[in-house]
């Protein structure tokens, strides 16, 4: 999980490693912990598809994750490393950038360990279990995205060091956490923020409020989000291949520097240049801002 968050803690609690994993310590999950898991895993699998990307429906089944339960982090990592070389590991909660990045770099992907109570099914502030492994594992298993993923975190340690840190959050968020992919004159889902939300994975592709807006590197690190509610734009790449090969080619610190002059976007603002797909209302952040 990523936060660029300036007041975590520089050091690992007790009991984490130098590296900030824990054990998962599985086999004290308890009946009422597995069921919400259960619950959740019901209600999202009969509702994606159609509308999440199919290679998203392939990894849930190719880690496993179609098995009852809270998933065990040493199990999944089999299975994961066999596909894409990929592994899982417990963290405690937040981790610092250069820690998070580091792991990615190494094809290590940190989760939390705990689940919500049954009382949180649709709304979470900080990423539980099932976010991130129900959301971020099934395209861990795709090569493409499992190479962007790592290339992400090459790209983090790269921009910590250019002070470029907050462009670079921008493109995990609208692309691994609230990305959209084409699909023929429409959109599927592909992110895990979405995907891992009842709500959200009903809104980002039905509801007229949103804006729907082609994927463009320089735009979207340049567009500021919202951590408190629906997205107001969500960004459309055209596929796997497309994203890794815009990203990974080009080398982002003259675009740093070229960004650094221009401002920034708001959430629900439409760019000049920009391709979209299905202008929204934002009738829903209207209604929500009280106007
Ligand atoms: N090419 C990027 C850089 O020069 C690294 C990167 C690759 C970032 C893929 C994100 C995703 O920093
Ligand atoms: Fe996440």
């Amino acid at each position: 999980m990523l936060k660029t968050d300036q007041t975590i803690a520089a050091s690992p609690p007790p009991g984490a490693a130098a590296d900030w994993t824990i054990p998962q310590k599985w086999e004290a999950y308890g009946a009422s912990e597995h069921a919400t898991w259960d619950k959740l895993f019901a209600r999202q699998t009969a509702m994606l598809p159609g509308r999440v990307v199919p290679a998203f429906l392939e990894g849930v089944a190719l880690a496993g994750l179609d098995r009852p339960g809270i998933p065990n982090f040493e199990e999944l990592s089999e299975r994961l490393m066999k596909a894409t070389g990929w592994q899982v590991l417990a963290v405690p909660g937040l981790v610092p950038e250069d820690v998070f990045f580091d792991h990615l770099a190494h094809r290590r992907f940190v989760a939390g360990s705990f689940i919500r109570r049954p009382d949180q099914l649709d709304y979470l502030q900080e990423p539980d279990v099932f976010h991130d492994v129900f959301g971020h594992v099934p395209l861990l298993a795709h090569p493409i995205f499992a190479d962007y993923m790592q290339a992400y975190g090459q790209g983090g340690l790269r921009a910590l060091e250019k002070g470029a840190i907050d462009r670079l959050a921008r493109l995990y968020w609208y692309t691994v956490e609230f990305g959209l992919i084409r699909d023929g004159d429409g959109c599927k889902l592909y992110g895990a923020g979405i995907v891992s939300s009842y709500g959200e994975s009903i809104f980002a592709l039905d509801d007229p409020s949103p804006n729907r807006i082609g994927f463009d590197l320089k735009r979207v690190m340049r567009t500021r989000y919202r951590i408190d509610d629906y997205q107001q734009n969500y960004f459309v790449i055209d596929s796997f291949d497309d994203l890794l090969r815009q990203t990974i080619e080009t080398d982002f610190a003259p675009l740093y520097r070229e960004i650094a002059e221009q401002p920034d976007y708001e959430p629900g603002e439409i760019a000049p240049g920009d391709v979209v797909l299905t202008p929204g209302t934002q009738a829903y952040a209207r209604q929500k801002a009280g106007q």
